[in-house]
């Protein structure tokens, strides 16, 4: 049975394009993506989902007097399509322990640092605000914290003394686009578990 995804995004999209790209082509197999959900209507990912014959989800967290009641409107939506993995691509609110307990080791992301370096947003300038040789990108598990789930994957990209915050985040975006495909690929090939605390590979 094909692993059942829903994407979460906020903006641009290029993670889940890609995502959806490499499960066209195979390069990641088993995976099928079920829902492209997203707090933004107008984030350009939904575009393409729609364009794509994706089926979306949109709920405007704005609507929500709190996070958690804005999370327990997600996971009651979620609920029929049968989710076996969150991805998390470009997904700008902090989930809370609603979705979190709902999918036990189900939800991972994508972020653009070598965690557990510069955590939270603009990453990408925190490593270049502080002068680090070398930057990248991080797939985890998302727990409880900010971006402190354990880690599955990492890359790394030189930073050079010419870089900037739009240079840096182009390197690693590349770089991001190759680790997520191989990340999804060993979950939904059940070569990807957390066992007791730790990540176990293949
Ligand atoms: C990516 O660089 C991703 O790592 C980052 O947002 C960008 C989304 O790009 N995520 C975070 O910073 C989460 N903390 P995309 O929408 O083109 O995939």
């Amino acid at each position: 049975m094909k692993k059942r995804l829903a994407i979460f995004l906020s903006g641009r999209g290029s993670n889940f394009i890609n995502i959806h790209k490499q499960i066209l082509s195979g390069e990641i197999t088993n995976a099928e993506i079920v829902v492209v959900f997203s707090n933004n209507k107008d984030a350009e990912g939904i575009v393409y989902a729609k364009n794509n014959n994706l089926p979306t989800l949109i709920i405007d967290h704005k609507k929500f007097d709190d996070r958690k009641k804005f999370d327990q409107a997600i996971v009651d939506e979620l609920s029929s399509y049968k989710i076996d993995l969150i991805c998390l691509a470009g997904y700008m609110r902090i989930v809370s322990e609603i979705i979190i307990d709902s999918y036990v080791s189900k939800v991972i992301n994508i972020h653009p640092s070598l965690l557990p370096s510069f955590k939270g947003m603009n990453a990408q300038q925190q490593a270049i605000d502080y002068g680090v040789r070398y930057a990248g990108c991080t797939v985890h598990f998302v727990d409880h914290g900010v971006d402190t789930g354990k880690i599955i994957l990492q890359d790394i990209v030189d930073v050079n003394s010419d870089d900037d915050v739009i240079s840096l985040s182009e390197k690693i975006l590349a770089r991001e686009h190759m680790l997520y495909c191989k990340a999804i690929d060993l979950f939904c090939n059940e070569k990807l578990l957390l066992v007791n605390d730790k990540v176990v590979i293949g």
